[in-house]
């Protein structure tokens, strides 16, 4: 299968989303200290791992989908969902500092909490489109070239994000 490094990709990052919804049980449940350390564990994952992936997709894949489909701005849809976890990230990064000085305002814990849920919600079902609406239309019209080319071309897009 032409698509099997993203796949592979796909099944690495998919366990890690996990510490999203496991971060959003805690909050207003685990104690300070234990909830910070869950949250900083779903912030590396989103910015270390998800964000530089998301770049090489925007960068290197959506492209190759628009080309295939021959209908510029189809993937459109997909990119501003990258958007919105970056902003969310964003959100994230922000409650968390508050935390490292003082403790949360109740608005504040619904507010990281459902940061967290939503982010869960929306990276689930993102990764769901892109291998059930995507992978199969790649798998059937790249070519083995313009696979490895594409491939190629993320890899480089994802250690440039991860440079930032
Ligand atoms: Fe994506
Ligand atoms: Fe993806």
């Amino acid at each position: 299968m032409l698509t099997k490094p993203l796949r592979d990709e796909h099944a690495e990052l998919l366990p890690h989303v996990e510490s999203l919804r496991i971060a959003a049980d805690a909050v207003g449940a685990s104690s300070a200290p234990e909830l910070a350390a869950k949250v900083r564990e779903a912030e590396g994952f989103l910015t270390g791992h998800l964000i530089p992936h998301a770049r090489a997709e925007d960068e290197a894949l959506y492209p190759v989908v628009d080309a295939l489909l021959g209908a510029p701005g189809a993937t459109r849809t997909m990119s501003l969902d990258h958007v919105e976890v970056g902003r969310q990230t964003r959100l994230l990064g922000e409650l968390r500092a508050k935390m490292a000085s003082a403790t949360l305002t109740r608005s504040q814990e619904n507010e990281l909490r459902m940061a967290l849920y939503g982010l869960y919600v929306l990276v689930a079902l993102h990764f769901r489109k892109e291998e059930e609406a995507y992978l199969p239309l790649l798998d059937q019209r790249l070519t083995p070239d313009g696979a490895k080319r594409m491939f190629e071309a993320m890899e480089a897009a994802a250690r440039r994000a991860k440079e930032v």
